[in-house]
């Protein structure tokens, strides 16, 4: 890699990766150039010369000038390219999911940590600033002991399944070929972050359990009527819902749901933490906090009412969002990508592990092929890889 003081990053997939392009500089690296097969999705920066525009994810890895690659491409070939660019001396940031099967996971790990260079996984949610002002709150001890937590992903993405001639898109041939939880980090992710895993506590076992698959069909008998064969029954192997319960090492209980096709608006950050002191609740975007004794509650110490979580912004907000907040939002996506990409820039920099690594990354990502693992063998409890703690793979 070079030893330049500047950090060359090149985006890779122009649609996502647009809010990276946007970020980079913000979190303190350089923007060297962009890469998309599409050259349609080039467009927007045809006019900017300082940039490097590449047609050829081998042409990113053969450049001097790039330190590190922001992978925002379909989702199957995360590994694949996160491992090619690690073996080409490239820092990695790669959008979510990492892996999808127990395999990728395993290669993965192996290959970055013998790498030396540094991987993180895109999970902005983790840096929203409502689920960063929980972890805060755990921090100092006011939930208690956590005893549950629950994250949930319901959005309807069927437009997105079909090219506008109705062939499938990569999501749309997600939907027709894997089975169970396949988008599970953003429910995860935090929830993971809130309890430790991997840290001081571990994900123990997954059983999965679906709903039936009716509302892509039912989409397609709508909008695609010429496509006879998305009628056909199992045509869409990927459940309405899939909900998978897990069991952490130190028995803390965890919901966790996929929902990216049934009728309804969309609600992407819906999460639940319990612990014996105070409770969390967001849904539909509204976070909500019920806190013993700050909170309205019965002398016995019964909850009698929520609280907007904003009501302890001056105690709990988190050091980073109180620092850079103001910033954060202006760059978009909620914050969530300034402190990403800030986050992975800082570990580069300081050369040390980034706060979501690849343990995290491949655990995340490994619910989607355990659940689907747990449904073929009708529902039964699946154990998360011992592979997964530090140690060799
Ligand atoms: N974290 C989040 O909030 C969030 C939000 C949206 C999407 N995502 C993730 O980002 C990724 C991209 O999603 P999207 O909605 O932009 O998908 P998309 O299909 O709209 O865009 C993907 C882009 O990658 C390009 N591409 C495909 N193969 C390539 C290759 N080999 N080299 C270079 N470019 C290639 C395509 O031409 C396309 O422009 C997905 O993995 C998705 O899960 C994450």
């Amino acid at each position: 890699m070079p030893s330049s003081p500047t950090l060359g990053i090149v985006v890779v997939g122009a649609r996502r990766g647009q809010s990276f392009v946007r970020t980079v500089k913000a979190a303190g690296g350089e923007l060297v150039g962009v890469c998309d097969t599409d050259p349609t999705a080039l467009q927007p920066w045809k006019q900017q010369s300082d940039l490097r525009l590449y047609a050829d994810f081998g042409d990113v890895l053969n450049d001097d000038r790039v330190d590190a690659v922001c992978l925002a491409t379909p989702a199957h070939l995360h590994a694949a390219q996160s491992i090619a660019a690690l073996a080409a001396g490239k820092h990695v940031l790669t959008e979510v999911p990492a892996i999808d099967t127990v395999e990728e996971g395993r290669r993965l790990i192996e290959v970055v940590e013998k790498s030396g260079r540094t991987f993180m996984m895109a999970e902005n949610y983790c840096y929203r600033r409502d689920v960063l002002m929980v972890q805060n709150m755990i921090e100092q001890g006011v939930f208690g002991e956590l005893t549950y937590a629950s994250g949930a992903y319901l959005h309807d993405c069927r437009e997105l399944f079909f090219h506008p001639d109705g062939s499938l898109t990569w999501r749309g041939q997600r939907r027709r070929d894997l089975l169970g939880n396949t988008y599970p980090t953003h429910a995860i992710g935090p929830v993971c972050r809130w309890l430790g895993i991997n840290r001081v506590d571990h994900l123990a076992r997954i059983a999965s359990f679906q709903s039936p698959s009716l509302a892509t069909a039912f989409f397609a008998a709508r909008n695609l009527p010429h496509h006879p064969e998305y009628q056909e029954p199992g045509f869409f192997q990927g459940h309405d819902s899939c909900s998978s319960s897990i069991l952490t090492g130190r028995g803390v209980l965890i919901d966790c749901r996929c929902d990216w096709a049934s009728a309804r608006p969309h609600d992407m950050v819906r999460y639940e933490l319990q612990g014996t002191r105070a409770s969390f609740l967001m849904v539909e975007g509204q976070p909500r906090i019920w806190i013993e004794d700050r909170s309205k509650t019965k002398p016995s110490g019964v909850a009698r009412e929520w609280d907007p979580l904003d009501t302890y912004a001056d105690d709990f907000e988190h050091p980073l969002w109180r620092r850079f907040g103001k910033q954060a939002k202006a760059e978009g996506h909620g914050g969530g990508d300034y402190f990403t990409l800030r986050e992975f820039i800082g570990a580069i920099r300081e050369q040390r592990p980034p706060e979501i690594d690849v343990r995290d990354a491949v655990l995340w990502s490994l619910v989607h092929p355990l659940s689907a693992e747990s449904i073929r063998r009708g529902n039964s409890p699946v154990a998360f890889p011992d592979f997964l703690r530090s140690g060799p793979v």
